[in-house]
């Protein structure tokens, strides 16, 4: 069975100010889909075509003969939890359990904030910002082009996609502010808190 673009959490205009229905017209629209009509040519014919995506993700990653399998479905899983870590009038500070295992693992929300920003934004090149479960600690960490934690035993729970086809028609070159209203404007924490 094919692969399919899953459908978005909200209409395409639902997050605008923040990010536009242009953005994710092109970012949703046309590379996210691009990635799932791209892996399903790869598998199509093969005995990985029955694969799950993370089977193809986990398998393809441990196969230096397999970066496009590895490249596109990592891409489909890694896009499809981006568009979950937003909603509209997201943002601000976590509240409950997630606010104090987040108190707990960074020293407070300020401390967190700080090193997911210098780790996004640092982020040489095309990659991702995560939050994530590392062994039962919680962990900011940053991975390169399509990589994705669950290849390093990692549970994701909030990421930022900081290639520049996510930002660059509402931000051009200022990762660090999109980043910042990613953080302020966007984040689903209820998401985040239900993957904890
Ligand atoms: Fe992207």
């Amino acid at each position: 069975m094919a692969f399919e673009l899953p459908p978005l959490p909200y209409p395409a205009d639902a997050l605008e100010p923040v990010y536009s229905a242009n953005t994710i017209s092109f970012h949703y629209g046309k590379h996210h889909k691009a990635y799932v009509d791209n892996l399903n040519k790869l598998v199509a014919g093969t005995e990985l075509e029955s694969k799950s995506l993370e089977e193809l993700i986990m398998l393809s990653a441990a196969d230096a003969t397999k970066v496009g399998i590895f490249n596109n479905s990592a891409q489909i899983w890694n896009h499809t939890f981006f568009w979950n870590c937003m909603k509209p009038g997201g943002g601000g500070k976590p509240t409950g359990a997630l606010a104090k295992a987040i108190d707990a693992a960074f020293g407070g929300y300020d401390k967190f904030v700080e090193q997911f920003k210098a780790s996004a934004v640092g982020r040489f090149g095309s990659g991702w910002g995560w939050l994530v479960l590392d062994d039962g600690e919680l962990k900011v960490v940053s991975t390169s082009n399509a990589d994705t934690p669950m290849t390093k035993g990692q549970k994701a729970l909030l990421t930022v996609d900081v290639w520049e086809h996510a930002y660059y028609l509402d931000y051009q070159n200022r990762r660090p502010d999109f980043v910042q209203a990613f953080l302020d404007k966007l984040v689903n924490w209820g998401f985040v808190a239900a993957n904890l």
